[in-house]
């Protein structure tokens, strides 16, 4: 059933994007082994706790659309810290101790929830599982009815995936926890577009300046549409490629470049983010066959070419090989970071529960916190 003020498919259009001031790069501490751990570790302790006298001027995070350039900086910072953090033998954390997370997921996910089950089990919260997958909606229940059900058990954390746009807000106003967004049907992801931004920050030291692609499937992507806010803002240069068929109405307002040809769209960019087709949000046929999509828009070495020789491969995951992307180039550990984006995604969702978690009134449950 779709909620009261939620929207199925497209993309509602929010007005263009320019970009904003160039982020703060924090030097991470590269090396946690060896006879300076100790050392070692006191510094990651003290850069956890520089950070942590800031206060993040969100109660939920809903999308990127919301946050700032400034706020956008203090998250990767954090999650800076966090990625040392995830490299260590003890990763835990007592910062949450006490608290009760709900990953509440009413869509498939691999990487997403499990990322932010082993965040909120790092700063020590009691983290439930519920894969509603639709069920109790199916039997009739209506969204607030959720929302109500879940408030009564007092969580303080809720992270939401919802296949409908705009669901995730709706139930934002109903509880009385911190709410995050990890995914509402075609709206946006924001928490993917962090870890993205944080993946090339580490690997380029600004976002600011960048020619970035975002080729595929841009009509469905949530990914998409957080990535464009994000980079926008952080000033870098974004181009969307894919054929009409796969794109928004009027998606050039976002203040992007709209390229239909793959190569045009790939010349002498810095970054190739590549988008999963997604066959199951589709109603009808937005391409002809696989194989000629593959053939005029999947990824391979002599398309590659056209873009930087250093150019950096994303992939938000899951991957389609051999449809949006031939399976070599996106093993090529020279040019793919797709793995590092799934540990970058630990790490940003470290940094987001630890700063909505400031705001949680001192008291364990959040419930009438309002
Ligand atoms: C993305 C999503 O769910 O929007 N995946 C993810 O979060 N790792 C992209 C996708 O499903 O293609």
């Amino acid at each position: 059933m779709l909620p009261a003020g939620a929207v199925r498919g497209g993309w509602p259009l929010p007005p263009c994007r320019t970009g904003g001031p160039a982020p703060v790069l924090t030097p991470g501490i590269s090396c946690l082994q060896g006879p300076g751990f100790g050392l070692i570790q006191f510094a990651l302790m003290s850069s956890l706790r520089t950070h942590s006298a800031l206060r993040f001027p969100h109660r939920h995070l809903l999308g990127i659309k919301d946050l700032s350039a400034t706020d956008i900086d203090q998250i990767l910072d954090l999650a800076d810290s966090y990625v040392e953090l995830n490299r260590q033998v003890d990763k835990k954390q007592n910062l949450l101790r006490g608290r009760t997370q709900i990953n509440l997921f009413f869509e498939a996910s691999t990487r997403t929830q499990s990322s932010f089950e082993l965040a909120g089990k790092r700063l020590g919260a009691d983290v439930l599982n519920m894969a509603v997958s639709n069920s109790a909606l199916k039997k009739g229940e209506t969204l607030i009815d959720t929302a109500m059900t879940l408030n009564a058990l007092r969580p303080d954390l809720l992270v939401v995936r919802h296949p409908d746009s705009g669901a995730v807000e709706l139930l934002s106003q109903k509880v009385d926890c911190a709410v995050i967004n990890a995914g509402d049907g075609s709206n946006e992801h924001p928490t993917q577009a962090l870890l993205d931004a944080l993946t090339i920050r580490r690997r380029r030291g600004s976002l600011q300046g960048l020619l970035v692609a975002i080729c595929g499937d841009i009509l469905h992507s949530r990914v998409a549409r957080s990535n464009i806010y994000l980079l926008n803002r952080m000033g870098a240069r974004v181009r969307v490629v894919a054929p009409p068929t796969l794109l928004p109405a009027h998606i050039d307002r976002l203040g992007v470049e709209v390229f239909h040809d793959m190569r045009a769209g790939l010349q002498d960019v810095d970054i190739v983010m590549m988008l999963r087709l997604q066959q199951e949000r589709m109603h009808g046929a937005f391409v002809p066959s696989l194989r000629e999509y593959y053939h005029f828009h999947g990824l391979d070495y002599e398309k590659l070419s056209r873009a930087k020789p250093d150019a950096l491969i994303m992939h938000p995951g899951p991957m389609n090989r051999g449809v949006e992307i031939d399976s070599e180039v996106a093993d090529d550990i020279d040019r793919s970071v797709i793995r590092e984006q799934v540990e970058m995604g630990v790490a940003v969702r470290l940094a987001i529960l630890d700063l909505l978690s400031r705001n949680l009134p001192a008291n364990s449950s959040a419930a009438g916190a309002k």
